[in-house]
């Protein structure tokens, strides 16, 4: 279904601009918070809509996105700094032409064996045309919510995608990725581009729709080694936040800042801080936040890092876990340039009031 898109003008005015103000690289009254995976199967509510719906129906239908995007706000309110859009990376690999099922994990029937599998992707792709939905989805939560929070929009990385599309699943060795990347380099750097043009129409459609923050998931960086990482990631990152950059000026859109959250990519924070032209970097937990913030010299916002597994550790071990995160990431005293959040996704066991207790902590430790 083509989408219709919106006068942004015309959206409610935003009330707590804290998550954009920290994204600028700019000081904040306190750190903005908001965590991975916060619409997901931790939330009772979520799993009750889960009963009745798959997960790609979730996903395609605007009022159940929606409405999932909106449990953690209504539950949490005043606590969470941000919304971000239900959906999945792996809309983008399915508007390219590949059937994608999720058993209860991504499940590719018929993943790329080898380059001449590439053949059996869409020519082109018309992202109005495939994605529509997930537009339709960001313009309805963005008038639902009121403007109480911003709304984040997304999508995977190339690299990431690229290795679902070729594994057709998780994997622990990423045996048939690597065979690709090492065996068939200048195929596996040409359709690594073609994923991220789809990802520019994608983001930019995001950002017309509604979207007021861009944040690119490139889960499995860290699986490549810091040379490899040069070929067969960080030129498709560039490519994304280049032409994003370029698209929102040329039609007029607002300047969205734009997030990369590079899991396991921490050998190369410096030089992404330096010349990936993200806003913002995501860290995981493997870092420690002073480290971190001395890697970047100031040249860009962090997000992160607590390790999501404290969450099970009890109200002691995450408000003393919070406490040391927020001295960690502060600038001369000041909190500024941070948005707080886990170093991964939320998982599914933990306890939604553990995650409550979360945001109290950083609400109270990082307000300075
Ligand atoms: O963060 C949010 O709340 C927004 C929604 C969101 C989902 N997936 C919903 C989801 C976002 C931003 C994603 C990103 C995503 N999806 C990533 C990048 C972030 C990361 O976790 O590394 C990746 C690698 C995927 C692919 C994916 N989708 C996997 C590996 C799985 C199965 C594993 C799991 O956690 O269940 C999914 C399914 C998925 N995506 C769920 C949710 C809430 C759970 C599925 C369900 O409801 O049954």
């Amino acid at each position: 279904m083509p989408h219709q898109f919106p006068t942004l003008s015309d959206f409610p005015p935003l009330k707590n601009d804290l998550l954009l103000r920290a994204a600028r690289g700019e000081k904040t009254e306190r750190a903005p918070v908001w965590i991975m995976r916060q619409a997901g199967r931790y939330l009772p509510e979520f799993r009750e809509v889960r009963k009745s719906h798959e997960f790609f129906e979730v996903c395609r239908t605007p009022d159940l996105a929606t409405e999932v995007t909106l449990q953690p706000i209504r539950r949490f309110s005043g606590l969470l700094d941000a919304s971000i859009i239900f959906s999945d990376i792996l809309v983008v690999p399915q508007a390219m032409g590949m059937e994608v099922l999720m058993t209860p994990g991504p499940d590719f029937p018929d993943p790329l064996r080898t380059p001449a599998d590439v053949d059996k992707l869409n020519k082109t792709v018309d992202v109005e045309k495939e994605l529509g939905y997930v537009f339709s989805a960001i313009t309805q939560t963005r008038m639902a919510l009121d403007g109480q929070v911003p709304l984040i929009g997304f999508c995977g990385a190339p690299w990431t995608l690229f290795a679902y599309m070729v594994e057709g699943g998780g994997t622990k060795t990423f045996q048939k990725v690597k065979t690709w990347i090492f065996k068939y380099p200048e195929e596996s750097k040409a359709l690594l581009l073609r994923i991220a043009d789809v990802c520019v129409d994608f983001l930019v459609g995001q950002v017309k729709a509604g979207a007021q923050l861009l944040q690119v998931f490139d889960s499995w960086a860290g699986e490549l080694s810091p040379h490899d990482f040069d070929l067969f990631s960080r030129p498709s990152l560039v490519h994304i936040s280049t032409n994003v950059r370029k698209r929102l000026a040329a039609e007029n859109l607002p300047s969205t800042p734009i997030t990369l959250f590079a899991k396991g990519a921490n050998y190369a924070l410096a030089s992404l801080a330096e010349s990936a032209g993200y806003d913002t970097l995501g860290l995981d937990w493997q870092i420690d936040p002073a480290e971190a913030r001395r890697l970047v010299k100031g040249k860009v916002a962090l997000q992160g890092n607590m390790d999501p597994n404290v969450l099970y550790g009890g109200r002691d071990a995450i408000e003393s876990a919070v406490k040391r995160m927020c001295e960690g990431f502060a600038v001369d005293g000041s909190t500024k340039a941070w948005i707080a959040n886990l170093g991964h996704g939320i998982t599914p066991e933990v306890n939604p009031e553990d995650a409550k207790w979360f945001f109290e902590c950083v609400q109270k430790y990082s307000r300075r």
